[in-house]
């Protein structure tokens, strides 16, 4: 290894629960390659079961830096991050900042770094839902248009980048880095857990959901209609609805009033277990990101809880059918998805974290 990469500084900027998993292979990466890389994490996210419980199970060294600026609005919670990014940044004074994805977090690390002029990856860059009413949408835009290296997972995001003027010679397709850290830990969670019989379930005898949308929970109407499909759809299929619920969400049936009464409502989970849960449940209603990607890598059918997705690939190669938060609509595509499964995964070979890497030190 040569002297200047040794020298290279990296600082992993992170703070909730998908990013500390995206993450997870790039780590690796670094670990491997022992490289000189420090965690700095927000507090984005900060209940164990949110956050630590990954640090565990992924056998993740623990950040350097933990801001704890919690939960507020986002004006409040990115300024915080700001702030406490920007002194980390002028301390450590690295040679690169990564950011994974679209969160508040990611913001607030890009402008951060952008500002003092530190060279910045974007990891899953040039997703689009075209919907600005979603706070993560207009994190990726920022992002993008102010990274060094846009690692995009696909050719269609980066036919997106070249469409909004990024330069060619910034874009990367390395593939989405949820594919190395589903098969690095799949098989880790089928010699350490048993998930299934821990939870009485059998093998494709339930449904997985998940849902935390801003744009859906925080609306009393859309939550409940979404509620009222996931009724419809226990009723049709007699399956148990199996729901680790977000904490958002959570908080959200409760002010409301709402009632889950079909539902199996759990707190969430790791990612070993959900992985497990995920790998042989019959089918997934969710309005994750992370998830949409993760059923279409495992070959199980999704729906997804929105009327639009930034993983268009999902639905292309028929992984995936976006149900919106009708009832009707919700039950009409579980009936047409349960049963499919046979489709090839367009996010990658599972080895994009060492490519990311490898980018970096070479370019
Ligand atoms: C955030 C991201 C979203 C991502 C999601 C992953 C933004 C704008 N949103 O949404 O893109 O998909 O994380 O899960 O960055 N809470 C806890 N414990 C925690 C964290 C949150 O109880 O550890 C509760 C709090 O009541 C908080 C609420 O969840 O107000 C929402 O948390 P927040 O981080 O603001 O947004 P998420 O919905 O988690
Ligand atoms: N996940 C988990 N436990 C749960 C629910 C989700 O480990 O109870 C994992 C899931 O496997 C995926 C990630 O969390 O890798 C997705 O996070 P989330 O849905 O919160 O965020 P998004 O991907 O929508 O940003």
């Amino acid at each position: 290894m040569n002297t200047i990469v040794k020298m290279m500084r990296i600082a992993i900027i992170m703070g909730t629960r998908p990013e500390i998993i995206k993450m997870s292979p790039v780590i690796r990466a670094c670990e491997e390659l022992e490289l000189d890389y420090f965690i700095l994490h927000t507090g984005q996210h900060y209940t164990y079961e949110m956050d630590k419980i990954f640090f565990e199970e992924l056998d993740l060294l623990g950040a350097r830096y933990n801001l704890d600026v919690g939960s507020s609005s986002h004006g409040k919670q990115t300024g915080k991050m700001l702030i406490g990014i920007e002194k980390v940044l002028q301390e450590e004074l690295p040679s690169l900042a990564l950011v994974a994805g679209d969160t508040n977090t990611v913001l607030a690390g890009a402008l951060a770094a952008a500002k003092l002029h530190i060279k910045l990856g974007h990891v899953e860059a040039g997703l689009r839902s075209y919907d600005r009413s979603m706070p993560e949408e207009i994190n990726r835009i920022v992002a993008d248009h102010v990274s060094d290296y846009l690692f995009a997972p696909t050719e269609n995001a980066k036919r997106i980048l070249l469409g909004e003027g990024m330069p060619e010679g910034k874009i990367y397709v390395t593939g989405n880095t949820i594919v190395d850290a589903v098969w690095q830990n799949l098989e880790i969670a089928n010699r350490k857990k048993d998930v299934l019989s821990k939870l009485e379930l059998k093998k494709e005898g339930y449904i997985l959901v998940t849902t935390h949308r801003q744009e859906n929970v925080d609306r009393k109407e859309r939550l409940r209609s979404i509620l009222r499909g996931l009724e419809r759809v226990h009723k049709e299929f007699d399956l148990p609805i199996l729901f680790p619920i977000h904490p958002r969400t959570k908080k959200r049936i409760e002010e409301f009033g709402l009632k889950a009464s079909k539902i199996r409502l759990i707190e969430p989970l790791g990612f070993l277990e959900f992985l497990q849960l995920e790998a042989n449940t019959a089918l997934v209603l969710t309005d994750s990101g992370g998830i949409q990607e993760e059923a279409c890598i495992l070959q199980v059918p999704c729906v997804t809880l929105r009327d639009n997705t930034e993983r268009p690939e999902t639905v292309e190669v028929g992984s995936n059918m976006l149900a919106g938060t009708k009832p009707e609509k919700i039950l009409w595509c579980a009936k047409e998805m349960i049963g499919k499964r046979n489709w090839e995964n367009p996010f990658g070979d599972g080895k994009s974290g060492e490519w990311i890497m490898k980018i970096i030190r070479e370019v």
